[in-house]
């Protein structure tokens, strides 16, 4: 792994592809335990967690059903707050024990939207795995349930995630260089 240009910024390594497959290994092995009779649903935020979700399944071994989200935000015609809306959720989640899986947690905005959604859909239990953390860029207080790696509060991309549509691809993480 060397220096690499994704458009106009450069990357340095950050996470290698050991310590993810170690990472991804601990949130399945405790998976595997906490959640073993619970039949749960994981709901995969697309795109930047396709990577993590496809790694992390197969470390899975108990009864367990699979769907695939995507986040549509949009500004509502008469104020600038963002609005959003699951897209392609294709299961029933009442009464379920729901898992949302996503790439990384950075100010938790996103996912501080998403919970309630889920919990009007009648989901009867919210958990929140994330392959990433940034505790410093943390500003809500809600309970993440499994966690990767933690990280400083720097870009990141590969392993999923982007910048600017480029770099998912990567199969390890790196960080911007400043
Ligand atoms: P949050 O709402 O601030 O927690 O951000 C969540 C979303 O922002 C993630 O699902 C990513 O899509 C994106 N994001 C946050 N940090 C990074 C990063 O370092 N690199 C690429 N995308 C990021
Ligand atoms: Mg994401």
């Amino acid at each position: 792994m060397d220096i690499i240009q994704v458009k106009d910024k450069m990357f340095s390594p950050f996470i290698k592809s050991d310590q993810i497959e170690q990472a991804v290994q601990n949130i399945a092995d405790q998976m595997n335990v906490e959640l073993e009779d619970k039949n749960p649903l994981f709901i995969v935020v697309l795109n930047g967690a396709f990577m993590f979700a496809s790694d992390l399944f197969k470390k899975i071994t108990i009864e367990c059903e699979l769907s695939f989200v995507k986040l549509s935000s949009y500004v509502g015609t008469q104020t600038t707050s963002t609005v959003r809306e699951l897209i392609g959720l294709d299961r029933v989640l009442k009464g379920r024990t729901v898992v949302v899986v996503e790439d990384i947690i950075d100010t938790g905005i996103t996912m501080a939207h998403t919970v309630p959604l889920l919990h009007q859909l009648e989901a009867e239990d919210v958990k929140i795995a994330t392959l990433l953390f940034k505790p410093a860029a943390f500003q809500k207080d809600f309970k993440i349930d499994y966690i990767g790696i933690k990280i400083p509060n720097d870009f990141i991309i590969g392993y999923g995630l982007d910048y600017d549509g480029q770099g998912r691809n990567l199969p390890e993480i790196y960080k911007i260089v400043e």
